[in-house]
């Protein structure tokens, strides 16, 4: 008989978009081609002044172990963008470098978390808070949001209502995946309001934080007043911004008392993120912003595209996603749940996407679409997507 392993561990499922993936490769198998709407990842490479400084880095002998802190140049470059992009007042002594957001969240939750505190997960909710905070042995507990104009928005109310003495923090992000949504000043008050009255600490998850389009702006939690940053830790990362998903480069931003122990989970996780990768980071935020910003441009003309086809195809209704690269359609409630609908979209219609269940029971009615794949990919799945709709 097996020695018995963690009951934390084992009690964590699987990914949605993972396993649709797989069914994607099954259906591949088959000979059926598939449209891939499934996995949130750019579709570009990193800037090329990037990759070069990488190279670089290599060829100079940066692959040492360097600070669990992270590499002092990055901490005070991170700052600075935090500062001039996000209204983050941050110094260099608050920024912890970690591989990814992955690695942001998981030194977070297990420095802030014991086995019996509880964190709300703003809903829909991106799957691996969950699974993060049930790794540490504290319950996750999931405030579905209510809709205005077919929009999810944030209800201070029920996030009120679902707190209890156990409750230690609030994790959501913005802007906001699955929904497409950027948080506005108000709703990220309402958040800091349930925060504050509750003395919560807020987990803000800001990886899409370039990823705005039109008028939307994305603002820092951390930036609304010095209490509120006071109680909140922003874990993101050069992943989608950058098109680094690769590379595992992340950081948190967390109050100067706070950095400290979040650097000492951090080496007890991984000693250190990749040196030559961290060298690479500093030019991604000194010479990145023509290159994020091209990918930006290219992101809002792919999805004026996808939320007009999706908005054309009877019972989908589409807002225009304000920041990421995902649309958020709610599709005819006759249809049934969308789980059942994205399995028959993929097996008989190869079209790959996440159905809304996946991030919890407000968005059952609900599809993901990332548009993170080229115009051509995305008009041939809408003409899929409307010709099986006609048999729903
Ligand atoms: C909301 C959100 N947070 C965090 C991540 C993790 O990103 P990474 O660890 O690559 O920075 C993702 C990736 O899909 C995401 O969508």
């Amino acid at each position: 008989m097996a020695a018995p392993v963690s009951k934390y561990a084992r009690a964590v499922g699987g990914s949605t978009v993972v396993g649709m993936r797989r069914k994607a490769d099954e259906v591949e198998a088959r000979g059926i081609n598939v449209i891939d709407f499934g996995i949130g990842e750019p579709d570009f490479e990193a800037p090329p002044p990037v990759r070069e400084a990488c190279v670089r880095a290599i060829q100079d002998g940066h692959g040492k172990y360097v600070d669990p802190r992270g590499l002092p140049a990055l901490r005070e470059v991170i700052a600075q963008f935090e500062n001039a992009q996000h209204g983050h007042p941050a110094s260099t002594d608050q920024v912890v470098v970690t591989a990814g957001s992955y690695g942001a969240l998981s030194v977070v939750t297990r420095a802030l978390l014991d086995h019996d505190a509880e964190v709300l997960v703003i809903e829909p909710g991106w799957g691996p808070y969950k699974a993060l905070v049930e790794l540490t042995g504290a319950r996750a507990v999931g405030v579905p949001m209510g809709t205005q104009e077919n929009r999810f928005v944030v209800d201070a109310e029920r996030l009120c209502h679902a707190v209890t003495s156990h409750t230690r923090a609030i994790v959501f992000n913005s802007p906001w995946n699955p929904t497409g949504r950027v948080l506005s000043e108000t709703e990220l008050g309402a958040i800091a309001e349930v925060a504050e009255r509750h003395d919560l600490w807020v987990i803000a998850d800001e990886v899409y934080s370039e990823l705005v389009y039109g008028d939307a702006v994305h603002l820092s939690i951390a930036s609304l007043a010095p209490e509120v940053a006071a109680r909140t830790v922003v874990a993101t990362s050069f992943s989608k911004s950058f098109a680094m998903t690769g590379w595992r480069l992340g950081y948190c931003v967390a109050p100067i008392h706070l950095a400290p122990l979040l650097a000492r989970v951090n080496q007890y996780t991984l000693r250190c993120p990749t040196s030559f990768v961290q060298h690479a980071g500093v030019i991604a935020i000194e010479e990145g912003e023509a290159h994020v910003a091209a990918m930006r441009a290219e992101y809002a003309q792919r999805r004026d595209i996808i939320a007009a086809g999706l908005n054309d195809i009877e019972g989908v209704t589409c807002p225009l996603p304000e920041g990421t690269f995902y649309a958020f359609p709610a599709i005819d409630r006759e249809w049934g749940d969308s789980h059942d609908i994205a399995n028959k979209l993929l097996e008989q219609h190869g079209v790959l996407l996440t159905p809304g269940s996946a991030y919890g029971p407000a968005s059952r009615h609900h599809l993901r679409l990332s548009f993170a794949t080229s115009v051509e990919a995305i008009e041939e799945g809408i003409e899929r997507f409307r010709a099986a709709a006609a048999n729903f």
